[in-house]
């Protein structure tokens, strides 16, 4: 894939254009298992009474609102995203959750994060990380704001080891997945760039490798429904 696909300013603009059918198509595209994946990854995050989670590119924020179902009453999350279009919808669901109190929605970039050193108890990324140009730059901006000892928790797409599954797996992703996305959101384009991006992005070792370069410790990772996607966890040193 040309590098300039993944240029900020077409990745943002990109992403407020789909975004009022995003969860849409998010349940459709992956037949519903987007959620089983977003609560596996939530449940790697550290416990604790009064724990305070980054949710980087939290889009419309279903990642924000699965941590707050499964932590304690004291849990706060700060959701960020640099796609107003994705935040306008993911602050309406906040709102119509009544949960602003305890999930706050602002605007940045995950490479860089307005917030201090050891700020958070953990930070997460679902689906986002595939689209940052310097990927390794935002995966340090979050070591950097979490405390020592905390996780960083990446869900992302990776690519397929199963022979079998491979083949069908690649024609639905360039043949079948554009004309869905295309279809439901109205926007022609957009759901190309979806599957190049996913087909392109490191395998699970590979990309292990790339978070100990960023200096996160005792990485490991789980692959998810035959591999379609991977949780990988690292620690803050
Ligand atoms: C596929 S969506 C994932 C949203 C959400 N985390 C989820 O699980 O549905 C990718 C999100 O990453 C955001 N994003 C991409 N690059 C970003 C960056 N550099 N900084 C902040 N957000 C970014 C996009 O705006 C978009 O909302």
């Amino acid at each position: 894939m040309d590098k300039s696909a993944k240029d900020p300013e077409k990745i943002r603009s990109m992403f407020s254009t789909i975004a009022p059918r995003y969860d849409l198509l998010n349940r459709v595209l992956s037949l519903g298992i987007d959620r089983q994946w977003r609560k596996f990854a939530v449940s790697q995050l550290p416990s604790g009474e009064k724990s305070l989670f980054l949710d980087v590119a939290t889009g419309t924020c279903d990642v924000a609102l699965e941590i707050i179902r499964q932590h304690s009453a004291e849990t706060r999350v700060v959701g960020v995203d640099f796609s107003e279009g994705m935040l306008k919808r993911g602050r309406e669901k906040v709102r119509e959750a009544e949960l602003e109190k305890r999930i706050e929605v602002r605007f940045a970039d995950v490479t860089a994060l307005p917030f201090d050193d050891n700020r958070f108890d953990a930070a997460i990324i679902a689906f986002g990380i595939r689209n940052v140009q310097d990927f390794k730059k935002g995966i340090m901006e979050m070591g950097r704001v979490v405390r020592s000892g905390g996780n960083v928790v990446i869900l992302e797409f990776t690519s397929i080891q199963n022979p079998f599954f491979k083949v069908p797996y690649r024609f639905y992703l360039t043949k079948v997945l554009p004309f869905i996305g295309e279809f439901i959101s109205g926007k022609k384009g957009a759901y190309k760039y979806l599957p190049s991006s996913m087909l392109e992005f490191p395998g699970p070792e590979e990309f292990k490798k790339e978070m100990e370069q960023t200096g996160l410790i005792h990485v490991l990772y789980h692959r998810l429904s035959l591999g379609i996607a991977a949780v990988h966890i690292g620690t803050v040193p």
